[in-house]
């Protein structure tokens, strides 16, 4: 039997085992998938000795802590600088990124159209290169970043051509994307004010609770999108790496989200 499993800090709350499982079920494949929480100084010995393990998701807080524990890194991992889906074979241990494709898919299936758009992102974490990587693929115009901590913004668009707003400012934008942690525990509130903001898309890479940032702007009569299909594609794309079948996603997969 071939065993995959996502690593992270905190995992408890890791729906990925619940969903390759069940894949792996409905496709017939010997296979189990589980989850495993490290510590930063673990996880390099973890890569290194576990060579019975086949695959192996990343989340947070470690998508760029593999990086250097790669033998190998895909072109995605490269430009993103961001590890989520990792295949260990022959002792190589290849990085690869399906979080770009997650978002991107997330969006192109809501028939998205990035021309003359400007996007505007919340936060500076791990995950938001690979955001970056998406809407340009998506065709979008411009991308506005604002951080809590500003010089990760600056890094992060002297990197990839952004331009930088101070956090409090809010910019004209056609979507914002929140990718930082505010929204994980009940009653996060991000603090920022978008109650002129009308017509516009609100994109939260939360998938749960349904956060206050998107509570707020669909009062406000704005289009809403939560983290799962993201969620769901990138793990679609993994088990499709990993297995060489693209597994699908349908209202019972979706449904398993929700329980
Ligand atoms: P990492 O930086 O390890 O990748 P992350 O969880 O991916 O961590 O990123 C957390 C993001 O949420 C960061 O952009 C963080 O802002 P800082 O860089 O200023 O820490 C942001 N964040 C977390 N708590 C926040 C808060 N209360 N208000 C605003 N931004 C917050």
């Amino acid at each position: 039997m071939k065993k995959y499993l996502v690593i992270g800090n905190p995992i408890e709350h890791s729906l990925s085992p619940k969903l390759h499982n069940y894949w792996l079920n409905k496709n017939k494949i010997d296979g189990d998938y589980d989850k495993k929480l490290l510590t930063e100084e673990k996880v390099e010995e973890f890569l290194k000795l576990n060579q019975k393990v086949s695959g192996i998701n990343v989340t947070v807080p470690f998508k760029k802590t593999v990086l250097s524990h790669c033998t190998e890194l895909t072109a995605l991992a490269s430009s993103s600088q961001s590890v989520n889906t990792i295949i260990l074979s022959n002792d190589k241990i290849i990085g690869d990124n399906t979080d770009i494709y997650g978002f991107e898919q997330s969006l192109k299936n809501l028939n998205f159209n990035g021309l003359n758009k400007t996007a505007f992102i919340l936060g500076a974490g791990g995950v938001v290169s690979s955001i970056v990587l998406a809407l340009n693929n998506l065709g979008v115009k411009k991308i506005v970043i604002s951080n809590r901590t500003k010089n990760k913004a600056e890094a992060l668009a002297k990197n990839y051509n952004l331009v930088v707003a101070d956090w409090g400012k809010i910019v004209d934008f056609d979507i914002v994307i929140n990718c930082t942690s505010v929204g994980l525990k009940l009653n996060d509130n991000l603090g920022l004010d978008f109650s002129k903001v009308k017509n516009k898309i609100f994109y939260d890479i939360i998938y749960k609770p349904k956060t206050k940032f998107l509570t707020d702007a669909e009062g406000l009569g704005n289009k809403i999108i939560d983290g799962k299909m993201m969620f769901l594609y990138q793990a679609q794309k993994s088990f499709e790496i990993w297995h060489g079948i693209k597994p699908e996603i349908n209202k019972e997969v979706i449904n398993l989200l929700n329980d």
